[in-house]
């Protein structure tokens, strides 16, 4: 893949154009092969992916899992209360563990920001050659989810060529509890990248003012911004002004602890002012799909018969692109077979 330099996959601020068009290119690849069985591709065979998840996973962990299997690797899973972590052993040293048993990538999901970076860089001072790829980490980011939602919105508007030119232009409003959640921020990144405009829809408890700049300026630690030309990024108080015009619309999960912390006065006001439905959907075009990346809580961010509904809700549609996403970024990352010629599209 020509231009790929990534030997980590930590964050979706570092990705230039070409980046998100090659990830989509392979993922649309990788989407129109034959489920999996006997048919699996040997692109990784040899390859060892273990994945260190230190938070509860459905969906990330086990699609990280299958794509591996997918492309012939090994896989490898590590549970922390079950480990030597708890005899006081630190995270590097258990990271130096797993790859002296052979692991070229590490999925790393953690509650806290950065440790997906900082066990990157740790490692490679140490001289090892694995890639760690962040499967979320704290408030900071959750890249491939926002390349899974990325891919879902491109194949939406462009079935047979979902590429970043599909983004471009497109009014996608996310709405919810953007401050707590590291989708919304991947998602920030890889939507402004591919030229998407983003109406940010929150009260001021779940979304400060300042998240209007969050693509303003490369993230600290980052040097230069690898796109020229982002989209904008407009915050809003209110889904009357949002939904008008927008081209799709993704709810985040409610934290029902932020009650606890009286961001919210309480859960019916907040249904009644950001719950999606379709009435509510009936403020944009026909048609305009809704996007959440799990897990749900219906009847809050979403009525259940919206998100049940096939016409508009793209929510299984993310978890099945999920998997091809993920081929991808550990093909990008680990691949030691060249890929068969490309394949027509599903
Ligand atoms: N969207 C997401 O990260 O889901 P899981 O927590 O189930 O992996």
């Amino acid at each position: 893949m020509s231009g790929w330099s990534h030997r980590h996959v930590l964050d979706l601020a570092s990705f230039s154009v070409e980046d998100f068009a090659t990830v989509l290119e392979l993922a649309q690849r990788f989407r129109s092969l034959p489920v999996a069985g006997a048919r699996k591709l040997p692109a990784l065979q040899g390859r060892l992916m273990t994945s260190l998840f230190f938070e509860p996973s459905t969906r990330t962990r086990s699609s990280f899992e299958l794509a591996a299997k997918r492309l012939s690797a090994e896989v490898q899973s590590f549970s922390p209360s079950a480990s030597s972590l708890s005899k006081g052993e630190s995270l590097l040293d258990t990271a130096r563990t797993y790859v002296a048993m052979g692991a070229d990538i590490l999925v790393v999901r953690h509650r806290c920001a950065g440790v997906p970076h900082s066990l990157a860089r740790d490692l490679d001072r140490c001289g090892e050659r694995v890639a760690v790829l962040s499967a979320g980490d704290g408030l900071h980011s959750h890249p491939s989810q926002g390349l899974l939602d990325l891919f879902t919105l491109a194949r939406h508007f462009s079935p047979e060529a979902p590429g970043p030119a599909s983004l471009m232009g497109r009014r996608i409003v996310i709405v919810g509890d953007v401050l707590h959640s590291r989708v919304a921020r991947s998602n920030l990144w890889a939507l402004t990248g591919c030229g998407a405009d983003v109406v940010l829809c929150a009260p001021p408890t779940l979304l400060p003012e300042c998240f209007a700049d969050f693509v303003a300026a490369p993230p600290p630690g980052q040097r230069a911004d690898p796109v020229a030309a982002r989209g904008r990024v407009q915050v809003v108080r209110s889904l009357e002004e949002a939904l008008p015009g927008a081209d799709a619309v993704m709810t985040l999960r409610l934290q029902k602890e932020r009650m606890q912390q009286h961001l919210l006065t309480s859960l019916d006001t907040y249904h009644r002012r950001y719950g999606l439905s379709h009435r509510r959907l009936a403020l944009c075009g026909d048609g305009v799909p809704v996007l959440h990346p799990g897990p749900v809580n219906r009847g809050v961010e979403i009525a259940g018969e919206l998100l049940d509904d096939p016409d508009r809700s793209l929510v299984e549609e993310q978890v099945r692109n999920g998997i091809p996403i993920r081929m991808a970024l550990l093909y990008l990352l680990a691949a030691t077979a060249p890929l068969p010629p490309p394949l027509t599209a599903a």
